[in-house]
């Protein structure tokens, strides 16, 4: 383990070099992380192992007398200088170690650790993110997949393929914000902030063969006045289910489980005539007032109701834009309407959210007022 050559040149030069080695091993073992003060004794300053004591005997006792006085002296300054290395090391420690029990003295560690931190605050889940992930997610158990879509739209999404036509009073129940410079265009291919997330529907049956199942989530845009109950910018969640054999029972038993897989199991549902371009016939649901349980409140206006989604069977005319449009993209207009039929239906995420968490202005959930959404924490 000790590694001491034999000494052949007893030139001073040569000496010189091989006291200077010593030295400087003894230097790195002093400074290194492995030091202990014991340790270092026995290997250099040992008795009888001690590497000055075989220097000592492989240098000094077996030179010949002519170079013996220059390796004494050698000898002697070697060991010196490695009693003052530990000395000064030693002393080091025990002033660090003092140190470390000394308030101000520089060894003290200027990070103090006994403060309280700085809490990292977590975020969450805006109450309409998780509400609209909730229903997606109902839906998702009864097999469907999700779908999204742009929120800068074409008319053609928008309105021309669900069966809206230019200059239909339909268009006037969906206030619509416009992108400007587009009146240049034809007016299918003007864009605008999408009314509904119904025209994923399209974009979803261009894309994918029947039978489809999918619900879309997403976020909408109206001209509307901001108040307690509306705001130009909103969610809903839409549904479309297409295949062969499909019926209105299929859209009541669907509807009727997602409510009460997402309200509770006590929830009635009931069935209302309505309109809707792209459907036919169309539908309002409403449920039973999950406040008052249907006996009659505020909240449900004493009806014991209240109005939550549209829906209805796919209108045969939306198909036909579709298979028309598939064919301008060269693709099978698969959509036949003697073999497939289907539903749809879009809610309101943001009321839904309203009703759940018990808001009673809209504009709270785009406020970013951090005392409002710290309660969702
Ligand atoms: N798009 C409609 C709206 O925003 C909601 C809707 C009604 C969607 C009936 C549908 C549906 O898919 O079948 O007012």
């Amino acid at each position: 383990m000790l590694n001491i050559p034999q000494l052949t040149d007893f030139s001073e030069a040569s000496l010189d070099a091989a006291f200077a080695q010593v030295q400087a091993e003894a230097k790195i073992a002093v400074a290194g992380e492995a030091f202990n003060i014991e340790g270092f004794r026995l290997e250099w300053l040992g008795r009888k192992q001690g590497r000055l004591k075989i220097i000592s005997d492989t240098w000094l006792k077996t030179a010949p007398p002519e170079a013996k006085k220059l390796i004494g002296q050698r000898f002697n300054a070697l060991k010196e200088a490695i009693e003052s290395e530990l000395a000064g090391r030693e002393s080091f420690l025990k002033e660090f170690k003092q140190g470390l029990e000394t308030p101000g003295s520089p060894f003290v560690p200027q990070l103090d650790i006994t403060l309280p931190g700085t809490a990292q605050r977590l975020g969450v889940e805006h109450p309409l993110v998780r509400t609209m992930a909730e229903i997606v997610s109902v839906f998702q158990r009864m097999g469907y997949s999700v779908g999204l879509g742009p929120e800068v739209e074409t008319d053609f999404y928008n309105f021309e393929a669900l069966n809206f036509p230019p200059n239909h009073p339909a268009r006037d129940t969906q206030d619509t914000l416009v992108v400007a410079d587009q009146d240049s265009k034809p007016l299918r291919e003007r864009l605008l902030m999408r009314t509904h997330t119904s025209p994923v529907q399209i974009r979803s049956m261009l894309e994918h063969d029947p039978p489809l199942r999918l619900v879309i989530p997403g976020k909408v845009h109206r001209n509307d006045a901001a108040d307690a109950t509306h705001s130009p910018v909103f969610h809903q969640v839409e549904g479309l289910c297409v295949g062969p054999d499909i019926t209105f029972s299929d859209l009541k038993g669907t509807l009727d489980h997602a409510m009460k897989a997402f309200f509770g199991s006590a929830v009635k549902t009931r069935f209302f005539p309505s309109f809707f371009p792209f459907t036919e016939p169309s539908a309002d649901v409403q449920i039973s007032c999950i406040f008052c349980g249907g006996k009659g409140c505020r909240k449900c206006k004493h009806s014991g109701w209240i109005e939550l989604l549209g829906c209805g069977m796919v209108d045969p005319a939306v198909f036909e834009s579709v298979n028309q449009r598939r064919i301008e993209l060269g693709r099978d207009p698969v959509y036949d309407t003697r073999r497939i039929a289907g539903f749809a239906f879009g809610m309101g995420v943001d009321r839904i959210a309203m009703m759940k968490y018990g808001i009673s202005d809209i504009g709270l959930l785009y406020s970013g007022d951090m005392r409002f959404l710290e309660q969702f924490a």
